[in-house]
């Protein structure tokens, strides 16, 4: 096992304000950045403020940029990075800064709220819900979500523009909105919920111009903008400008 001492500049700070620090860490074969930011607490820095729980990539917890790229901390192995390079270690820049590399998440729960929740089928027990294979995959694949919130820290649309966090919910749940939207027994629409339009009316689907950084950051490789954004704007657009669609929804609306 070979070690090395590694420069890491390391954001310290709080809401006030804050700059990098340098600091000279030893690294291990096999280690990734969360390991050396714990031998940072461990051994320099024991009020280093940094959030992680599973160290498996599964809590979401260790969102950070490093090297300026939006990554998780426990999934950043440090043999990508060449051992003379300096590693940079700084708090999601789209959530305020609580302390250090610990950053405040709750727009992203206050977003979650507004969605809402799956609404059962009239008639059909739990247990008695049937699906066809390629509804059930599809659901599977947004299910997968950690929360790490990355997409949401990458999207240009809330990353360098605070105004926008109050129309705009972001992919993460967007992504919610069109898993819903596409689940065939979701029964939002008997109980007068339009989720389409609702994306598009109060959840901002219209701010996203398909850049797909959600899509790059994600750390379970989950298909945001093909999978989710686009057909959820297909979506809009058919309920929107098809004159048969607009009818039947405006003859059930009648009927409600
Ligand atoms: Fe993280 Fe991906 Fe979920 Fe976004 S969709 S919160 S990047 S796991
Ligand atoms: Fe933003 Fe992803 Fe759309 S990065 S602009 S939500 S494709
Ligand atoms: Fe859980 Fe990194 S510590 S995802």
């Amino acid at each position: 096992m070979t070690s090395y001492t590694a420069h890491f500049k390391v954001w310290r700070g709080d809401a006030a304000g804050g700059a990098l620090r340098d600091y000279e860490v030893e690294v291990n074969e096999g280690e990734v950045v969360l390991d050396i930011i714990h031998r940072l607490q461990a051994t320099r820095t024991p009020d280093l403020a940094v959030r992680w729980n599973c160290k498996a990539g599964k809590c979401g917890s260790c969102s950070a940029e490093i090297n300026g790229q939006p990554k998780l901390m426990c999934m950043t192995r440090m043999s990508v990075f060449a051992r003379d390079e300096t590693v940079t270690v700084a708090p999601m820049r789209a959530f305020p800064v609580v302390r250090d590399l610990v950053t405040d998440v709750s727009f992203n729960y206050a977003k979650a709220r507004e969605v809402p929740s799956f609404v059962p089928p009239k008639g059909l027990a739990p247990g008695e819900y049937r699906m066809a294979q390629v509804d059930v995959e599809r659901s599977q694949e947004f299910r997968k979500c950690i929360e790490c919130f990355l997409c949401q820290e990458t999207c240009h649309v809330v990353r360098d523009h605070e105004e926008n966090k109050s129309v705009f919910a972001g992919p993460r749940f967007l992504m919610r909105v069109a898993e819903l939207d596409m689940h065939p027994l979701d029964a939002a629409a008997e109980a007068g919920i339009d989720r389409a339009t609702s994306a598009q009316d109060e959840h901002g689907l219209g701010y996203c111009n398909i850049t797909k950084c959600c899509t790059e950051v994600c750390p379970e490789h989950i298909k945001i903008t093909d999978n989710a954004l686009i057909p959820l704007k297909e979506r809009v657009a058919d309920r929107t400008y098809d004159p048969l669609v607009w009818l039947g929804a405006k003859i059930r609306r009648r009927g409600q």
